[in-house]
């Protein structure tokens, strides 16, 4: 019972943050063409209630991804990753990332060097969703 409802947080804190992602990505950007001077004004409205929300999810996502991995990743047989672990290290890895990332920027003010936008959290979230489900079918 623990694990389905770790597992149902997760899945919810992800669905909060890949929806921001989702939102921001293929339509609020959209209304910059026409909102113009506006825009900002409105971005910045819709922003203040994100980073109520938003960071927080990211974070519950990765501590709760941890327990689940925990529990998934199992021993290594023979010395060697199974397909399934090896998929799993990498979307953990790659969340993992995410949330460091999120939390440096939101919470310490260090901002990304590379990547500004919000598109490569958006790319990223879209391989990560990819690699969870993969992960059971390559196993
Ligand atoms: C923003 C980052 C993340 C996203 C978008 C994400 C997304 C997802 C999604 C969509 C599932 C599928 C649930 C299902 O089909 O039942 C899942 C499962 C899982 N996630 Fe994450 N995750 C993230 C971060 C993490 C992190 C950082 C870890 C580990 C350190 C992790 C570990 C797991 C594990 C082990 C499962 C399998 C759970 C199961 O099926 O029982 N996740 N994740």
């Amino acid at each position: 019972m623990f694990y389905f409802f770790v597992h149902l947080v997760h899945i919810f804190s992800v669905f909060i943050y890949g929806g921001f992602l989702f939102t921001d990505n293929l339509f609020l950007s959209r209304m910059q063409k026409d909102l113009g001077d506006k825009y900002l004004e409105a971005r910045e409205q819709f922003m203040k209630y994100v980073r109520q929300v938003v960071p927080k999810a990211l974070i519950v996502a990765v501590v709760f991804g941890i327990y689940l991995f925990s529990v998934n990743f199992g021993s290594i047989e023979n010395g060697e990753l199974s397909n399934f672990q090896k998929v799993l290290l990498l979307k953990a890895f790659l969340g993992g990332w995410l949330g460091l990332r999120g939390v440096l920027q939101v919470f310490f003010g260090i901002e990304p060097l590379v990547f500004k936008s919000h598109r490569f959290p958006f790319i990223l979230v879209i391989v990560i969703i990819f690699l969870s489900q993969f992960m059971f079918v390559v196993k």
